[in-house]
């Protein structure tokens, strides 16, 4: 078994996942999906959201913090293929954990193709995710392709974030971006003037975006700062009233309290690996007062 710093303890309830607390910040990891579910830096209160009906059992989503969405996005292309892909659904090995001289934490998490994924997708293929919890945090999700054919493949950091009232926070940086607007069908790309606010559900696919964002938060007088790399797609969710009372690992009265700005490369952006070739998506959010 891997040997842990002092930084870092590991705790095996029905999910095992590691807690992390140094100098910079506190955070929890489950190695289930390699999910970040909690990161909050030293002096400031909880950056990601997560749901208090969040099923933890093993092969079920955890509804909230960073789920990992990988091969697909989005519905399966049957019953026996889960939405969002397998990734977010299995155990991951914790491969790395060691602290660095300016304080930060670093994790890594490996997971490679098996006779399961094989069955949901014919490829071999090695995902790893590397974490550092500092006062921003980091996460580099990197997909290779160990077989002997090209692959395409979708993927999401599907980050789900903490605001005080989705009704009164914007999400600058994407404003006049062409978007597929999936509550509305999602056929054909449309636009919006200004930063993005939520009044009503919102589930928009941005395609063909590198650009960071912004959640600001007038009530938790702070802003998110979401940057990232190798990521061309940029999902924004808040499910609303309806959609909220009707997922049941989502309480009906919680959906003031979240937005997800998602970094990903989906649809129009999904992504081919000839054998051999490896792709990197980083993602980092820190918080600005
Ligand atoms: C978002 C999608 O990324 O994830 C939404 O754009 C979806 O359409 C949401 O409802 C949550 O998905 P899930 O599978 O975790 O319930």
């Amino acid at each position: 078994m891997l040997e842990l710093p002092s930084t870092v303890t590991r705790s095996s309830d029905t999910l095992e996942s590691l807690t992390i607390c140094n100098r910079h910040a506190r955070a929890r990891i489950f190695l289930q999906g390699a999910h970040v579910l909690s990161f909050r830096p030293v002096g400031e209160g909880e950056v990601l959201w997560s749901s208090v009906r969040s099923q933890f059992s093993p092969g079920k989503p955890i509804r909230g913090g960073i789920p990992i969405c990988f091969p697909w996005f989005g519905a399966g292309s049957s019953p026996a293929h889960p939405a969002h892909g397998f990734a977010r659904t299995t155990s991951f090995e914790c491969v790395r954990a060691e602290d660095s001289a300016d304080g930060a934490t670093h994790l890594r998490f490996r997971l490679v193709d098996s006779e399961a994924t094989r069955a949901l997708w014919p490829h071999p293929f090695a995902a790893s995710v590397d974490i550092t919890v500092g006062a921003t945090l980091v996460i580099a999700f990197t997909i290779a392709n160990t077989g002997d054919a090209p692959f395409s493949f979708e993927e999401a950091l599907h980050t789900y974030f903490d605001v005080a009232d989705a009704r009164r926070v914007s999400v600058a940086g994407l404003e006049d971006a062409p978007f597929l607007d999936k509550v509305a069908g999602g056929a054909t790309p449309t636009s919006a003037p200004g930063p993005i606010r939520f009044e009503a559900e919102t589930d928009r696919v941005y395609n063909a975006t590198t650009a960071s964002t912004r959640i600001d938060d007038p009530d938790l007088v702070r802003s998110i700062v979401i940057e990232k790399e190798a990521s061309n797609s940029t999902v924004v969710w808040n499910p609303w009233v309806a959609k909220a009372a009707r997922m049941p690992d989502f309480g009906d009265d919680e959906w003031p309290g979240m937005v997800c700005v998602e970094s990903a490369n989906a649809g129009a952006d999904r992504l081919t690996l000839q054998p051999g070739e490896s792709h990197k998506l980083v993602l980092r959010v820190g918080v600005r007062r």
